[in-house]
Formats: C-alpha cells, sequence, structure tokens
C-alpha cells in the first residue's frame, strides 16, 4: 500500500490507473477509523480494481470551539488496518499541502447545507464540499463512497456532483451500528461510559419514529414531538434538532407524502452526535 503526501503524486497515480481502464474507489474519511469507514472500504475493494482512501482533519470544516483540535488523530492504527484490508492507495495530506500559504478559494454550498447542521454548523458544509472537491480533483476515482450516518453530506456532496458536472459516481452506504444500535462515530470514543448509554436516545427517537411511520401516522408535527419527548427522556443533555423532511431536497414537509428522512443531532455530556433514518412511501 503507498502512502502519499502530496497531491500531485497522488494525482499522477491515480490518473495513470484511470488511463489504463481500471475502475478506483475513492473513500474519503478524515481518519480515526471504524466499521463504517471499513464497511466503505471492503464496499470499493468488491466494486473497483484500484480502492483509495484519503486521511485528512479537514480545519476548514469545522468552526470557532468545535472539536478540531481534539478530533482524534490516530493515523497508525488507520494505515496498519486499510494495509490489512488491502488498500492501494493512502493519500495523507499536511494541512499545507491543501490549504497552503494564501489559499482564499470557497465552494459555495447548495442549498441543502442551509437547514439541520447548517443552522447549528453554519461554516462546516462550505468545508465539507471544498475540501471533497479539492479531492475529486486531485485523486480522479470512478466512484467515491460515503456513509449515509451523515444524510445531509451525503445529499449536499450529490448536489455538489450534479451541479458542477463533476465526473465522479457518489454512492451512498448504510449506516453501521453496534450492537445495541448505537451509529459508528469517530466521536463515540469521547463519550465516558457513564454517557455511552444515554447515546441510545438517538437510536431510540428514530425507532420510534419510524414505528409510528409504519403504523400510519403521517404528520411530521406529532412524529417530531414524539421524537423530542424521547430524545429528552432517554438521555440528551440538548438537543439541536429532531426533524422530519423531505429525502431528497431536505425541504420542510407537513405530511409524509412521499419519501422522507428523519434526523435528530443531540450532544450528551460535550459529545454532538447525529443519527437518521428513512421513512419510504
Ligand atoms: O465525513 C467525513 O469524514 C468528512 O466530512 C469528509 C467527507 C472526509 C470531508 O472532510
Amino acid at each position: 500500500m503507498k502512502v502519499l503526501e502530496h497531491p500531485d503524486l497522488a494525482y499522477s497515480q491515480v490518473a495513470q490507473w484511470r488511463q489504463s481502464g481500471q475502475r478506483v474507489g475513492l473513500i474519503p474519511t478524515m481518519g480515526a477509523l471504524h466499521a463504517g469507514h471499513l464497511s466503505l472500504v471492503r464496499r470499493s475493494l468488491e466494486e473497483c480494481d484500484r480502492t483509495v482512501a484519503t486521511i485528512f482533519v479537514n480545519p476548514t470544516q469545522f468552526g470557532p470551539g468545535e472539536d478540531f483540535a481534539k478530533y482524534p488523530r490516530t493515523q497508525q492504527e488507520d494505515l496498519s488496518g486499510l494495509r490489512e484490508l488491502g488498500v492501494d492507495l493512502v493519500f495523507a495530506p499536511s494541512q499545507s499541502d491543501l490549504y497552503p500559504e494564501g489559499y482564499s478559494t470557497f465552494v459555495q454550498p447548495p442549498a441543502a447545507a442551509e437547514p439541520l447542521e447548517g443552522i447549528f454548523r453554519p461554516i462546516h458544509f462550505r468545508g465539507v464540499v471544498t475540501v471533497v472537491l479539492k479531492l475529486f480533483h486531485i485523486l480522479p476515482a470512478t466512484i467515491a463512497y460515503f456513509g449515509q450516518k451523515d444524510y445531509q453530506q451525503l445529499t449536499v456532496i450529490r448536489r455538489m456532483v450534479h451541479d458542477l458536472n463533476v465526473p465522479i459516481l457518489v454512492q451512498g452506504c448504510p449506516t453501521v451500528r453496534q450492537a445495541d444500535g448505537l451509529a459508528m462515530s469517530s466521536r463515540n470514543r469521547y463519550l465516558t461510559d457513564q454517557q455511552r448509554p444515554n447515546a441510545l436516545c438517538l437510536w431510540k427517537a428514530l425507532g420510534s419514529a419510524k414505528r409510528m411511520f409504519e403504523q400510519g401516522q403521517r404528520e411530521v408535527t406529532v412524529i417530531e414531538a414524539e421524537m423530542q419527548r424521547i430524545l429528552k427522556q432517554e438521555g440528551a443533555d440538548r438537543i439541536d434538532y429532531a426533524r422530519i423532511v423531505d429525502a431528497e431536497y431536505l425541504s420542510d414537509l407537513q405530511r409524509i407524502d412521499r419519501n422522507a428522512v428523519a434526523l435528530v443531532a443531540v450532544h450528551v455530556g460535550q459529545t454532538r452526535l447525529i443519527d437518521n433514518c428513512m421513512l419510504e412511501v
């Protein structure tokens, strides 16, 4: 497995694979890899001739007061996991490789970036779409794999790729969960043993939304109120949102009369967690 830091070297390698007709799968990550990331890697290994992962904790997607400084950095462990799985190339640039002195260009994210996370993390998606577009240029892959756990991120990236005619297929992959339902996340490692049971409030609230929907409830405010109640009761210290929106545009809904998605974001102690589930008509 090659590990490259320099964008030009990484570009040459991926371009050479593409020119020789090989399908290249790309898994952009911020490291601190868990079973969710590894499932994306496995999917790429199954579907593509070459698999490339990136490890870069992107400073531009963290707002002031967020966890950029303390975000877990576990590069040696990450590299050995990726090597074991059979990844061909890891692109692990330094901050100055991607944002050299004088860097000042940013991508304006699409409208789907405005609600939900956009309200609580106003500069987040500007940083995400900027770095993802840079990675798509540096590593001109055939397919890019992203987890559905970050549902809004996936929606925003799909839209950006469509709007800006980026020649890459964006593949969303199912959320991987621990046995009790907690969605895998690099931020789970911030949770203390005492907080860990409370982190299940997201799964329980989404489970109840799904049950109400399956039993015929279609009124968005009724299901949202129940998600709020369960989040509070089951251990959320602060709720950023518990919403049901249109699955494609993330726009508001009053009744679930087309495919929708329930999304929650809460704080358990100092840890901010997000999760979602589809409500398909
Ligand atoms: O989902 C993530 O880990 C990040 O937002 C991404 C897509 C790697 C961009 O930094």
